[in-house]
């Protein structure tokens, strides 16, 4: 209803040019249809290979308008005030005899009131028509409405199938309507269509499939990218205290409403030796609390949109909030808001404008950052209270070392209990979960070449030949430890 009384507006308040970008052709076009007893003037439709139709009389299409320098010679010479729905026309907004064509309309709109509506997914309007031209925004369906949809789709798809019912429970019916909004009314519809018709129900795997598509949809070449690799706990041996703090948060955070006097967690950092689990562990927040999991890629930021980063930011981080609730992962965020003074203050500006958007944000966004260099990290980041904790992974202790053996033997199709993992955890004393990782990977591959099956033997030598990188770098990472002593909790317990 809102946008119909908009347009009536818009029509009705000598504003010779508006401009509507959107993917949602059916609807503008139904949208319009429903104005012209409304409107006093003739309603047109126009695209390059139809050419000019009539919207409120029944005749043909006007197929020697095709030519849109034609098309805007004829509205300029028509003396009958009309309101002219002009698909795509957005290529041609280059032209400057296009240019100044519409510009002689717009003038003469005091004598015959025409209106021009660009509609496409994307319209850049020239400066010398900026002044005559009205950008207008569908409004996006509210929960009402897109409930509405989600019964409406289940009930077509029902008539279809012999009255088979789709049941969908309160809880799964707030993350539909969670995943699909923020989409135009068409989108969320098909969406939903698809998610019924593929397997006849609406389920939480849905959700995820929803969610991918909603990404495809709204992030055109931005810096955010829809992760899909995504991990569960039981992929991370040890960081116990981590899982626990995120054990006791899931609810809260995918929670619908706030719980009274409880905000909604806004994120952590880890912090720790490489090859600990960091990134990994990241990917299992998503994964575990069912949510997508969006990756913040500083690196393009800079490169891509140089002299532009802190929009795109922006927009990545509003396109974060269009998909919550989400996890928003920040890989090596020390590598985007060093603290080094020499870019002429990009960095700087990205860091206000991340800390800003983490002060201010409602959504449930929940932010886990990496970063191995304490050193670069800003102190403003670091302050209490901008993310819930600071974790330090460090090298996995016995315990931990004995689980990722586990977990990896295992992923590798080779039974881990015919292993002596007390041993092999033992014996990988300083290693780190990607480098008992690695020690498995060799191994393999060595009794692959001698056709023979894996053992403990065959690991432990590799293991043995195997420089970590806590001798390499022992003072790095004592260095780390140090650091991470009082100012931040242990991942580990
Ligand atoms: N705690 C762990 N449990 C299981 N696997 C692990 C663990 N730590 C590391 N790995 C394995 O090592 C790989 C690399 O680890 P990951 O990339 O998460 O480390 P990181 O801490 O992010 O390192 P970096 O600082 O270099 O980015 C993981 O994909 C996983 O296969
Ligand atoms: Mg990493």
């Amino acid at each position: 209803m809102q946008n119909l009384k908009d347009l009536e507006a818009l029509l009705n308040s000598s504003i010779p040019m508006v401009s509507i970008e959107s993917r949602e052709e059916r609807r503008i076009v139904s949208l319009f249809e429903r104005l012209i007893p409304h409107v006093h003037r003739a309603f047109f439709r126009w695209t390059v290979t139809e050419g000019l139709k009539r919207m409120d009389v029944d005749m043909p299409a006007q197929l020697h308008n095709t030519k849109p320098i034609e098309l805007l010679t004829q509205i300029k010479l028509t003396g009958d005030a009309g309101v002219y729905l002009l698909f795509d026309f957005h290529p041609f907004l280059e032209d400057h005899v296009v240019i100044r064509l519409l510009k002689d309309i717009a003038q003469k709109y005091v004598d015959v009131p025409h209106t021009i509506i660009f509609i496409s997914h994307e319209i850049r309007i020239p400066d010398d028509l900026k002044y005559y031209c009205v950008p207008y925004t569908l409004s996006l369906p509210n929960r009402e409405k897109i409930e509405d949809i989600i019964r409406s789709e289940a009930r077509t798809w029902s008539q279809l199938n012999k009255d088979l019912r789709i049941i969908v429970n309160k809880e799964l019916l707030g993350q539909l309507i969670n995943s699909v909004s923020g989409l135009p009314m068409d989108d969320v519809s098909r969406l939903i269509r698809s998610a019924i018709r593929d397997d006849g129900v609406l389920n939480q795997s849905d959700i995820a499939d929803i969610a991918q598509a909603k990404f495809k949809l709204l992030n055109l070449g931005g810096v955010l990218s829809f992760e899909y690799d995504m991990a569960q706990f039981a992929d991370v041996g040890g960081l116990d205290n981590l899982k626990e703090w995120l054990a006791i948060r899931k609810e809260v955070f995918r929670a619908k409403a706030a719980m009274p006097g409880l905000d909604p967690p806004k994120g952590l950092l880890l912090l720790g030796v490489q090859g600990c689990g960091k990134s990994l562990a990241a990917k299992a927040v998503a994964g575990t609390w069912g949510v997508p999991l969006l990756r913040l890629d500083f690196g393009t930021l800079y490169n891509k949109f140089y002299g532009e980063s802190e929009k795109n930011l922006r927009e990545s981080l509003k396109m974060a909030e269009v998909m919550a609730p989400c996890v928003l992962w920040i890989d090596e965020i020390e590598k985007g808001i060093s603290v080094g003074d020499n870019d002429g203050g990009t960095s700087r500006r990205i860091l206000g404008t991340l800390l800003t958007w983490m002060a201010e944000k409602k959504l449930n966004v929940f932010i886990v950052a990496t970063a191995n260099d304490i050193h670069s990290l800003p102190p403003e980041l670091l302050r209490k209270g901008r993310l819930d904790e600071i974790f330090f992974v460090d090298l996995p202790d016995k315990e931990s070392r004995e689980n990722i053996f586990r977990i990896h033997l295992d992923k590798r199709k080779q039974d881990p209990d015919s292993f002596d993992l007390p041993l092999l955890a033992e014996k990988s004393e300083g290693f780190s979960g990607s480098e008992i990782e690695q020690a498995i990977v060799s191994s393999l591959y060595r009794t692959y070449a001698m056709k023979q099956k894996l053992n403990n033997t065959q690991i432990l030598h590799e293991l043995e030949i195997t420089k970590p990188l806590s001798i390499v770098m022992a003072e790095h990472i004592e260095g780390l430890r140090e650091w991470a002593r009082d100012r931040t909790v242990m991942a580990n317990r």
